[in-house]
């Protein structure tokens, strides 16, 4: 049985109430492009403060279109060769800019002009004073809760017709949520489904994607709180006995049921999409707040997930040297990609839950079904991790763009736009040193057995 298939068992059986989960996508749509003239001419190029297109006259980019240098096959899935099925004409930002409108600038630059780099530190959340631990839970309540002005989510809609959708408001965070679901939903190919492709996962786009996801996230969340000096910090879950970090302080304890304790910080928070089976539609409860189900968590409990990773599945996962090997799926062996993903034990020949599914089903509830894990703000900190090993990764074995390998999977070839990001980033550009982004990871020194070196 492979993974997701065995996720949506686990689903199955734990929450009966839930049917099958088909799978989840997410995506962000700028809001000044859900107008109906921009469907009609499918392009996305909005006007600066100069009044010009992506701020061409002040040379930040260009509105162009992006030609398609392979065939697709013929399909009927909204996000493959991403952005085309809604635009055609979208932003390319020059030099250090960035955004949609080209209005931003590229991770780790910052100024009006976006000359100004600058690199932040990546902490694990323990290692935060009490003073900065209690920053990120002001922050991530003030994401859960702000209106996003940018962007706004995709709710109900037949994939097939264009004039069903319906584009609908939500915070900062659950647009961050709704991006994993949408891009994490099964592709649909001659009106079938395949639960074994999406563009999210199962694929040589799992790391790159999520490093993305994160960026954007603290990116958004440095914007909206104007501190600059944002860092979504890590857990590091090697060896752990248990979820240290799921305690009232830190992330919340959990009653038998998987309820977060009321006094904990996000006890109240609920989960955008999370009756996810949808097959033909987009979640469509996302803008029905009061249907939204709150989240859960039941670390430990799964009976085929009992243990968090060790130290040692880390260090010889880090030892695999091919980023991701043919088939490029999650029958990848001696992949470093697919073992990290967790379809693939870290020898590189077991075909095993490990690494990053085996912490989301251990952690249980809202984060073991994966499509809509993106709601337990324990996602960023997991991803986190997840991305730092990516990051170690790189730099012991020179991970560059080259890296990325040519494949068959939808939406994940080398030069194909991460789907639904805006602007476009190839998911071979990913695969740098998270420096060329403007963060990087402290190194944690936390009592280990004897001999493991830092992840550094
Ligand atoms: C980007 O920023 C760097 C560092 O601040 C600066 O030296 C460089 O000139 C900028 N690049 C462009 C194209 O503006
Ligand atoms: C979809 O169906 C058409 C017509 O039956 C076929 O030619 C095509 O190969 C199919 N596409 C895929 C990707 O299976
Ligand atoms: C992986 O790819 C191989 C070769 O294309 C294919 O036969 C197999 O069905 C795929 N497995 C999954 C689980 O996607
Ligand atoms: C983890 O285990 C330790 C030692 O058994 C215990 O003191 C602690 O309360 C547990 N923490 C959680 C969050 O379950």
């Amino acid at each position: 049985m492979t993974g997701i298939q065995h996720l949506q068992k686990v689903v199955v059986g734990i929450i009966i109430f839930l049917t099958i989960c088909l799978c989840c996508v997410e995506s962000q749509f700028p809001r000044v492009c859900t107008t109906e003239a921009s469907f009609r001419t499918k392009s996305c190029c909005p006007l600066w403060k100069d009044k010009s297109p992506c701020g061409s006259l002040s040379g930040r980019g260009r509105c162009r279109s992006w030609i398609t240098k392979q065939k697709i096959p013929q399909h009927d899935d909204d996000r493959l060769d991403w952005p085309r099925h809604y635009y055609d004409y979208t932003c390319e930002c020059y030099g250090n800019y960035s955004g949609f409108d080209c209005g931003d600038c590229k991770f780790g630059y910052h100024g009006e002009k976006c000359d100004r780099k600058k690199m932040i530190i990546r902490r694990e959340i323990r290692e935060l004073s009490v003073v900065e631990q209690k920053r990120l839970f002001s922050y991530l309540a003030l994401a859960k809760t702000t209106k996003s002005q940018d962007f706004v989510v995709l709710s109900t809609g037949d994939r097939h017709h264009r004039e069903t959708y319906r584009f609908v408001d939500a915070s900062l965070y659950d647009v961050f949520a709704w991006m994993h679901y949408y891009s994490m939903k099964p592709v649909m190919i001659n009106s079938t489904f395949d639960p074994n492709k999406n563009y999210a996962h199962q694929g040589p786009a799992f790391p790159g994607w999520h490093r993305l996801g994160l960026l954007f996230l603290e990116r958004q969340m440095q914007l909206m709180t104007g501190d600059e000096d944002f860092a979504i910090p890590y857990y590091d879950w090697r060896g752990e006995k248990n979820c240290s970090i799921c305690t009232d302080e830190l992330m919340g304890s959990n009653d038998a049921q998987g309820v977060l304790n009321p006094y904990s910080h996000f006890s109240f928070w609920k989960a955008i999409c999370s009756g996810f089976n949808f097959p033909d539609e987009y979640c469509p409860l996302a803008d029905a707040e009061y249907k939204m189900e709150r989240l859960h968590r039941r670390p430990g409990t799964t009976p085929y997930a009992p243990n968090l990773p060790t130290f040692e599945d880390v260090e010889n996962a880090l030892k695999l040297k091919d980023f991701d090997t043919p088939p490029f799926n999650e029958t990848s062996l001696r992949s470093f990609r697919n073992s990290l993903e967790g379809f693939l034990a870290p020898d590189g020949i077991t075909l095993k839950r490990s690494l990053h599914n085996l912490v989301h089903i251990y952690l249980g509830g809202t984060m073991s079904q994966i499509p809509i894990s993106g709601n337990d703000p324990i996602f960023i900190l997991h991803h986190g991790f997840i991305d730092k090993i990516f990051d170690t990764w790189i730099s012991r074995h020179n991970g560059s763009p080259e890296t990325y390998p040519e494949n068959n999977e939808l939406g994940q070839g080398p030069d194909d736009c991460c789907t639904p990001y805006f602007p476009c980033y190839k998911n071979k550009d990913l695969i740098r040193k998270s420096t060329e982004f403007g963060y990087e990871y402290s190194p944690f020194h936390q009592k280990r057995p004897l001999g493991w070196k830092s992840l550094q």
